[in-house]
Parts: C-alpha cells; sequence; structure tokens
C-alpha cells in the first residue's frame, strides 16, 4: 500500500492472554491501522501501537450517527498459515454502508491489503482454539467537528483486532418482539451502521428481562414476517424446504448469510429465501414441520436457537434434530482450519503487505 508507515509496539501484549478463557469482545491486540479521508481523497495509512484517541466535544459522529463497521474473523489453517474469509464481500458490503449513510466509499483494494497487513502484523493473537477466531473489526466514521445536521467532509477508517471465543457459547432463546421494530423499507436496515445496534438495546433488555438472548424482529408494516435477529440472519429448517426471509431493504445482508446458502444449495438442498411469517412457523410447528433454527452471522457463525416465544406460545427445539447447522458448521470451519479443502475459494491466506515510500 502506498505510503503505508508501521509503527511496532515495544513489548507485544499477547503472552498476558489466557486463549483458554476468550470472553467476546474484551481483549484488543496489539495494533491498529488508520486512514484518513480530508474531503478529497484517503491519505496518511498507518499501523501503530492500539492507544487511546482523544475526540472532540463537536465530533460529527457522536452527535448525528455517521458511523458504520464491519466484522470478518481471521483462522489459522492446520499447518499454520493465518487465513482470511472472503475479504472482498466485507469491502463491498462496508462501501455499501457508507454510499447509504453519505460517507466516502473506501477503495477495496485498500480495505483488503489494510486486512492483510495488521492481520499479518498480530497473527500471534489469532487463537489455535477451536471455537476461537480473530475478530476483525473495521470501521468508519464522521470526525468533522461541527453542530448542525450535515454530512462530514472528513472521517476515519480504522481496523482493530480481538482474538475472541464463541459468541454464543451455548443454544439460544428467542423473543418475538411484539412492539417494537428493527427496521422499515426505506430505511438503514441494511446498512451495518451503529444506529441500528443502539436502536436494539433496549428491546433486547427487555427480552433478557424474560429470560431471552435475543429479539427475533418482525416486519415494520404488517408486524407479522420475520425479519432476522439483529446480531445475525436466521434460517428455519422444514421438513420439505430451508426457508430464510429475503433480503430486500430491511434485513442485513449476512456474508455467513450468503456462504450458507450456497452451501445448502451446493449439497443439493431445497433453499426459499421468500416471506416467512411468524404464523406460519407457529403453525409447521405444531404440525411437527419445524426440524431446526439457526441463526448465522460472522461473531455467531452458526447459532443453534432452542426456543422461540411467540405471545403466549412456545416454539421448542429438539437438539438430537440439529444436523444440518452442525454440518454447516463444520463445513465452514473445515474450510478455515485448513481441515477440509476449500473448492470455492472463500479462504485467503494472509500475505506479506509490500510498504512502499
Ligand atoms: C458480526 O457478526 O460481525 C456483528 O457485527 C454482529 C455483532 C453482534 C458482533
Amino acid at each position: 500500500m502506498k505510503d503505508l508507515t508501521i509503527h511496532h509496539a515495544k513489548e507485544s501484549r499477547v503472552a498476558n492472554v489466557d486463549f483458554q478463557n476468550l470472553p467476546f469482545g474484551k481483549i484488543i491486540s496489539d495494533h491498529m491501522f488508520e486512514i484518513d479521508y480530508d474531503g478529497k481523497q484517503w491519505v496518511n495509512p498507518r499501523i501503530s501501537p492500539v492507544e487511546k484517541m482523544s475526540i472532540h466535544p463537536m465530533n460529527m459522529a457522536l452527535h448525528y450517527g455517521q458511523s458504520i463497521f464491519e466484522g470478518m474473523k481471521a483462522s489459522r489453517s492446520k499447518d499454520g498459515t493465518p487465513l482470511l474469509f472472503r475479504p472482498e464481500l466485507h469491502a463491498k458490503r462496508m462501501n455499501a454502508s457508507a454510499v447509504r449513510m453519505c460517507m466516502p466509499e473506501i477503495p477495496e483494494d485498500i480495505f483488503v491489503e489494510a486486512i492483510h497487513a495488521i492481520v499479518g502484523i498480530d497473527q500471534e493473537w489469532i487463537p489455535k482454539i477451536e471455537g476461537s477466531a480473530m475478530y476483525i473489526r473495521p470501521l468508519m466514521f464522521a470526525t468533522d467537528e461541527m453542530v448542525g445536521v450535515k454530512a462530514s467532509d472528513t472521517y476515519k477508517f480504522m481496523i482493530i483486532c480481538l482474538p475472541v471465543g464463541p459468541y454464543y457459547p451455548k443454544p439460544i432463546k428467542l423473543l418475538v418482539e411484539p412492539h417494537y421494530i428493527r427496521a422499515a423499507q426505506g430505511g438503514v436496515g441494511e446498512a451495518k451502521t451503529a444506529g441500528n445496534y443502539a436502536a436494539a438495546l433496549y428491546p433486547s433488555k427487555l427480552a433478557r428481562e424474560q429470560g431471552y438472548d435475543q429479539v427475533l424482529w418482525l416486519d415494520a408494516v404488517h408486524h407479522k414476517f420475520v425479519q432476522e435477529v439483529g446480531t445475525m440472519n436466521i434460517f428455519f429448517v422444514f421438513n420439505n424446504e430451508i426457508v430464510t426471509p429475503a433480503t430486500s431493504g430491511t434485513i442485513l445482508k449476512g456474508i455467513t448469510r450468503a456462504s450458507t446458502l450456497e452451501i445448502l444449495r451446493g449439497n443439493g438442498h431445497t433453499v426459499n429465501e421468500r416471506d416467512l411469517s411468524i404464523d406460519e412457523v407457529l403453525s409447521r410447528y405444531q404440525a411437527g414441520e419445524l426440524i431446526e433454527v439457526f441463526g448465522t452471522g460472522t461473531a455467531a457463525l452458526i447459532a443453534n436457537v432452542e426456543e422461540i416465544k411467540y405471545d403466549n406460545h412456545f416454539i421448542r427445539l429438539d437438539s438430537s434434530n440439529w444436523a444440518l447447522s452442525t454440518s454447516i458448521k463444520d463445513e465452514i470451519n473445515g474450510m478455515r482450519f485448513g481441515t477440509i479443502e476449500d473448492k470455492r475459494g472463500w479462504t485467503v491466506p494472509v500475505k506479506e503487505v509490500a510498504v512502499t515510500a
């Protein structure tokens, strides 16, 4: 990457990490990548030791929410090579979010090279234990200092890396949200923008108070059709078809969702992306046709659902039937850890990034 400067940490903190007991999202690696948008172009790419950043009280991201991010994972193949999973798709989705939030796109080659560079430098932080990974968090936010609603002229794009354990260490329970909504047509539900997650916090808190891990969102118009979970997309396995809600503007276009669809279809399964009402889910459950429900996401990978509460109804799923979700998890993990052949070319070995002055 042209003009990339690298300042190494004097001493790595990696020896202090208990890789056997990794929480999700609390431990950060030694280095971070930054590049700034000066209103015309991206300038001053740099990798430096992680440190706190100072922020101006008029920073526009704080006031008006121009803030987007991605979530990706790096793993280590059985011969020790650090691997990325479909980085180019994350670059494209980051830019789709940027366009929607009136932010500048980051050239895909800068995005992808920066991921290679930071993961290459901090590769000792990639956990070797099954179920763990290095979570990569690219983010972009407004940096103009002004109070007044307009798009910022300047931005910062960064990448940080976190060794993580499983996001959901055990099967989860979902509460069908009876009142609040996540996204409406024409809104920002498809963008990976911070406000979508903030808006979900209060309903999620109410769900947790009732003993549920997450909210299952319904559509904003009819309050009838299943959307997603907020931290992941959702799949329903019936006896004769697999259904996941179609991404028609209100649902995040998950990369694990897309990978799962390709794997399922490649293995000869019928998967329909369509409207699915919660009443259909309930009646097919009552008819004995619902076999598995699982979420897909970068952080969650494949998360089994053991219970869904809808109104006064309970959908309870029997873990002895979770063969399909287990096979998808095994296939994706097999590629990520190099234990099965990656016929689709989804994993990319981390390459040394040339630093040119
Ligand atoms: C991801 O799966 O990467 C996300 O950003 C979801 C978040 C709950 C960590």
